[in-house]
């Protein structure tokens, strides 16, 4: 067994310098969303010496849904087992890490990260592994403390300092620190204009600021790179998508569902959220999305048989259900109780305490059963970021409750949600939205009629004379309808 020096200068043990140049390869697709990462990973199995290759593939497949007992993972688990005393101290972290993630113990595994990434603060494999442990599992201190506590060790020459920018932008805004984030994510991009990570953390402080036509410019300006990163493109295309429901222009949102999101590679179940949420969300905003939902509910059936992570399986439940596939809705919801002995692990423990009442949640709303919706996602608010994901994703939790609360006349409570909301977020065009409802159904046009305007303003044009084209009789923009669903 040798040592040998891969492109962000780690030393890795292998048998041949050929494989460190395949990991190479490997990691920098990872990092900038091209390729097959993890199949490429996979190949460099054929070096019996090589870890890192099954220590990503593995956490990459456990992060798309796949378990201990998954007949791939535990096969890599077993190669991983084999040479732990014969690997360095570095590589020994990384495969507990991988260990405890497929055990369902998300934090246990990014804590093992962290602690490899103390000793060897320039592993950046180890530092994006803990990222994105932490992201499925929403624990944003965690994601910004770990790059926050090796980033003085980076200096700009260094070959992936641009990626351990975008890495602390995203942790900076998850944890609402918009301001701070928007810097380094901007400087990223400056060093490594493919850092596909640091331009959706940017787009990421422009969508929880409601700063729309930054966003919009942003992902015009930087389209030609972004849409040839096929691993995030989808993603990216979901939040100008975001933009589009925000300013009214469903028929572009739906362009982008038909052209991009419904076209993703249906393997990965991941890839099927982006979709799914946003004809959610554009059905809350009134828009009629057709007969989409049979075919999105058809492509997650294949995924539905299991429950993997909790921002998969909320996802699983909303297509099924406004896909009207009440049988399969049922089992669905059933398997939560078949898999309640499965609680031990911190995945099985959010699965019981929070994903299963979301998902029994989201069911109850399509169901018109607005007393069940809002009792369960009302008391569960404080734990959703358990079920992983951003805080942009998330927000789908709150239209939810919002448009359950209104549908019901629940308008006390509705009132105390919505302006604790638009408290945080002043420009949020749904919550504005939201409030010209409630001010309505309050019997107050004036107030609804102020609300309506500030909802078009957020997403106006200035005119050279300082006016927006929105006004208070309401401009162009498409005014959402009463229809609820
Ligand atoms: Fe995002």
């Amino acid at each position: 067994m040798g040592r040998f020096k891969d492109i962000f200068g780690q030393s890795l043990s292998a048998e041949r310098a050929d494989t460190i140049e395949g990991w190479n390869r490997a990691i920098l697709d990872y990092f900038t969303f091209k390729g097959d990462p993890v199949s490429e990973a996979l190949e460099l199995a054929h070096d019996r010496s090589f870890v890192m290759g099954d220590v990503f593939a593995a956490t990459m497949l456990v992060f798309d849904g796949a378990t201990a007992s998954s007949p791939q993972v535990s096969s890599i688990l077993r190669r991983l087992e084999a040479l732990h005393d014969a690997v360095s101290a570095q590589e020994q972290g990384h495969i507990r890490a991988v260990r405890a993630c497929a055990e369902g113990g998300i934090s246990l595994a990014a804590g093992c990260w962290d602690r490899v990434l103390m000793e060897h603060p320039l592993d950046i494999v180890a530092m994006k592994l803990a990222h994105e442990a932490y992201f499925l599992i929403g624990d944003a201190n965690g994601m910004l403390r770990s790059v926050s506590a090796a980033l003085p060790h980076w200096r700009p020459d260094m070959k992936a300092y641009g990626f351990v920018l975008g890495q602390h932008a995203f942790g900076l805004e998850e944890c609402h620190q918009y301001a701070a984030a928007e810097g380094p994510a901007r400087l990223a991009l400056e060093l490594e204009p493919d850092d596909c990570w640091a331009l959706h953390a940017l787009t990421h402080v422009y969508e929880m600021q409601g700063r729309h036509f930054d966003c919009l410019s942003l992902l015009d300006a930087m389209r030609s790179r972004w849409v040839n990163q096929p691993l995030l493109a989808a993603h990216i295309w979901w939040h100008l998508a975001l933009r589009y429901v925000a300013d009214g222009r469903f028929e572009q949102a739906l362009a982008v569902y038909d052209e991009q999101l419904a076209k993703v590679n249906v393997s990965s179940a991941f890839r099927l959220t982006d979709g799914t949420s946003l004809l959610w969300r554009l059905e809350l905003a009134g828009a009629s999305v057709g007969d989409r939902w049979a075919e999105l509910a058809d492509k997650w059936s294949a995924h539905a048989g299991r429950h993997a992570n909790g921002f998969l399986d909320v996802h699983i439940a909303m297509a099924l259900a406004a896909a009207g596939r009440q049988s399969e809705v049922e089992r669905f919801l059933a398997g939560f109780n078949e898999d309640a002995g499965e609680t031990t692990s911190e995945l099985g423990e959010i699965r019981r305490q929070v994903t299963a009442p979301a998902c029994r949640a989201l069911v109850a709303y399509r169901a018109g059963d607005d007393r069940t919706a809002i009792g369960t996602l009302a008391s569960l608010l404080p734990a959703l970021h358990r079920i992983g994901g951003s805080n942009a994703q998330r927000d789908l939790f709150d239209r939810t409750l919002s448009a359950s609360m209104l549908r019901a006349g629940e308008l006390a409570r509705s009132r105390g949600f919505l302006l604790r909301l638009l408290a945080e977020h002043p420009n949020a065009a749904w919550v504005l939205d939201d409030m010209a409802t409630l001010e309505a159904q309050s019997n107050d046009p004036a107030m609804a009629s102020v609300y309506r305007a500030r909802a078009s303003l957020a997403v106006a044009p200035i005119a050279e004379n300082g006016r927006s084209r929105a006004s208070l009789a309401g401009g162009a923009r498409h005014q959402r309808s009463d229809r609820r669903h």
